[in-house]
């Protein structure tokens, strides 16, 4: 008997370490899916490299190839009804998906964001600006989020979640680099649970 496997887009916009760590998840763990796609605003950048080397699909699609911005985000429901995606994972993707994506993949699409929210989210609020406004704030932890994605920034139901402490004399760098770390084991985990979810 041929078990389903769950088809996965992961989209990105850079260096692409959640993607890597998610893929080597699936290599390692009993996780019932796999990446098929990998969709991104940049033509280049680390995760569409690691996923052409790795044989995945990519999609490079951006408003700019169409006319109209309906004409884009139909596009890239058809591209992802096309391959098949059961689930959607944003993974350092840094535009906002159109709402029209949001609804054909209600309860489907995950974001992950590198702090506690609904705490330091928003429009603007992201990479680097997020760590830095937690640092102005005088926070004492800080952590990475999983959502599920809805039309507002940051806003829809928090699947997980975990913290990391802020060290005395953290930089924005420094923070960034232990929450990325923490990301790397939190999105595998979150990505766990929605398929446990989704088998009940
Ligand atoms: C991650 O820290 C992710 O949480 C953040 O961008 C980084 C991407 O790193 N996302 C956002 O700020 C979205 N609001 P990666 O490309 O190495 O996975």
């Amino acid at each position: 008997m041929t078990i389903h496997k769950t088809r996965l887009a992961v989209f990105c916009s850079g260096n692409g370490s959640n993607f890597k760590s998610i893929f080597r998840a699936i290599a390692e763990k009993p996780l019932n899916a796999e990446i098929v796609l990998c969709v991104s605003n940049r033509s280049q950048c680390g995760a569409m490299e690691f996923a052409s080397q790795n044989g995945i699909a990519t999609l490079h699609i951006t408003e700019k190839q169409f006319g109209a911005f309906d004409d884009f985000a139909a596009a890239m429901v058809a591209c992802l009804k096309n391959a098949q995606i059961d689930i959607v994972l944003l993974a350092g993707y840094m535009r906002k998906v159109p709402d029209a994506v949001v609804a054909a993949f209600a309860d489907k699409m995950l974001n992950i964001h590198p702090a506690l929210l609904p705490k330091f989210g928003g429009e603007g609020m992201y990479g680097m600006f997020v760590h830095s406004a937690v640092l102005e704030a005088g926070e004492t932890e800080s952590g990475a989020t999983v959502h599920f994605v809805n039309e507002e920034y940051d806003k829809g139901k928090i699947l997980l979640q975990r913290r990391v402490p802020v060290l005395p004399g953290d930089t924005p760098e420094s923070l960034a680099a232990r929450v990325l770390e923490c990301e790397h084991t939190l999105y595998p985990d979150a990505l766990e649970k929605l398929l446990a979810m989704q088998n009940t």
